[in-house]
């Protein structure tokens, strides 16, 4: 049934037909770890008491030498109680992003995750994005950050898209055919109480399509993890943390920091989805306050027994294999291979798409123009 599946895709593929429809979720069919409906409840039947409560902390956009700052103050050095390292994701995006800063991420143990080439406005180009553009500006943006940040290509998993904005199937095919195993891009405001659980694209998804058009194929293996929305002072829903509109003082710590947990026990204290914090470093360079408050969250996290900051693709390997958090906080830290930066600063970079010059700090010799999409190299 699968293979025919499998070849079913293939050709359609190469046929350019249309992908299959994806049919409502068959919990007898659709099993862990390769598949998951789209619901609320606990993987594998678990108790809530006994799922670990994952945290995710993502940043978005390009790294320099400005964040970077905000980066080493707030996030080097965590522990969770488990005596792993606290693991937080970036989803970078190319122009004006220092490499080599991505090369340091990385070596903190930190996840790395794709924001596109380009990261062009206006929004439509997402929305409007073939499979082809797709596989352009994620697919090519694996190789081109394996190679200049000198990171391991397979430690390339995750997406999102710019903006938020889905192309309907066109990401998820391309993200299947480049080995790109989840997208973080979805939000959901109707399955925040209690929040949806990341699933697979091989069955219909229940989630509410917030920026259309929103996947409707069958694309097996890829993953979503769903954007779960805040809630602002007022009730009204938010995916990014600096997207809310009414928040408490900026002058307020205290307040801050309630409202954090507010948010996180919507998620604890239910069926412990796991809970994002998803935000951009400017929004805590502005506003100080915000950034203690945050550190305060990451101190309460990281002191839980059964709660954990990782990296979003954790996050995935646990549902793949769900285990009891007791038997968790035995599993040994993961571990990676270090992978040092022999540093290069390239310039100016004459660019084929506008008039401008460019610099890159990179790990990997000067490309000879600025990389772009359809020449992720600049070779
Ligand atoms: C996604 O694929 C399905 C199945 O082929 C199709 O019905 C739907 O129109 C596609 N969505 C978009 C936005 O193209
Ligand atoms: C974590 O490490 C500390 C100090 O190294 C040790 O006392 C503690 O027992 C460890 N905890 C776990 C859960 O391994
Ligand atoms: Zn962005």
């Amino acid at each position: 049934m699968r293979c025919c599946l499998v070849l079913f895709l293939v050709f359609a593929f190469v046929a350019g037909q249309e992908l299959p429809l994806a049919e409502p979720c068959d919990e007898e069919l659709c099993q862990l770890p390769n598949c998951r409906c789209s619901t609320t409840s606990i993987p594998r039947g678990l108790l809530a008491r006994d799922t670990p409560q994952f945290v995710m902390l993502t940043f978005d956009d390009n790294v320099n030498i400005i964040n970077i700052e905000t980066y080493r103050e707030i996030l080097y050095n965590r522990v969770n109680s488990n005596n792993c390292s606290s693991g937080v994701t970036f989803y970078v995006n190319h122009e004006y992003n220092n490499y080599q800063l991505v090369n340091e991420l990385y070596n903190q143990g930190f996840e790395i995750a794709l924001h596109s080439i380009t990261h062009q406005t206006p929004q439509s180009y997402w929305q409007e994005a073939t499979p082809e553009i797709m596989a352009r500006e994620f697919g090519d943006q694996k190789l081109q950050m394996a190679h200049f940040a000198n990171i391991p290509y397979e430690s390339l998993k995750g997406v999102r898209i710019p903006f938020l904005q889905l192309g309907g199937n066109s990401s998820f095919q391309a993200m299947s055919e480049y080995g790109l195993e989840y997208d973080c891009t979805w939000p959901t405001i109707t399955y925040t109480d209690p929040p949806l659980w990341p699933y697979t694209l091989d069955y219909a998804s229940i989630q509410d399509c917030v920026i259309s058009p929103c996947p409707t194929a069958s694309i097996p293996g890829v993953w979503i993890i769903p954007m779960v929305s805040w809630r602002d002072l007022n009730g009204t829903p938010c995916s990014m943390v600096d997207s809310c509109p009414a928040v408490p003082p900026f002058d307020d710590e205290d307040a801050w920091f309630r409202f954090i947990v507010t948010n996180f026990e919507r998620h604890y204290l239910s069926n412990r989805a796991p809970f994002g914090f998803f935000i951009h470093e400017w929004y805590l360079a502005v506003n100080p306050t915000v950034k203690r408050a945050l550190s305060r969250f990451i101190d309460l996290v990281n002191n839980l027994n059964d709660a954990f900051l990782v990296k979003s693709y954790d996050v995935i390997e646990w549902i793949k294999n769900p285990v009891p958090v007791d038997e968790y906080r035995q599993q040994p830290c993961k571990t990676f291979t270090p992978s040092l930066c022999l540093p290069a600063s390239c310039g100016p970079l004459a660019s084929e798409h506008n008039e401008v010059d460019y610099w890159m700090q990179i790990c990997n010799v000067c490309p000879r123009v600025y990389p772009w999409i359809n020449n992720p190299l600049g070779i």
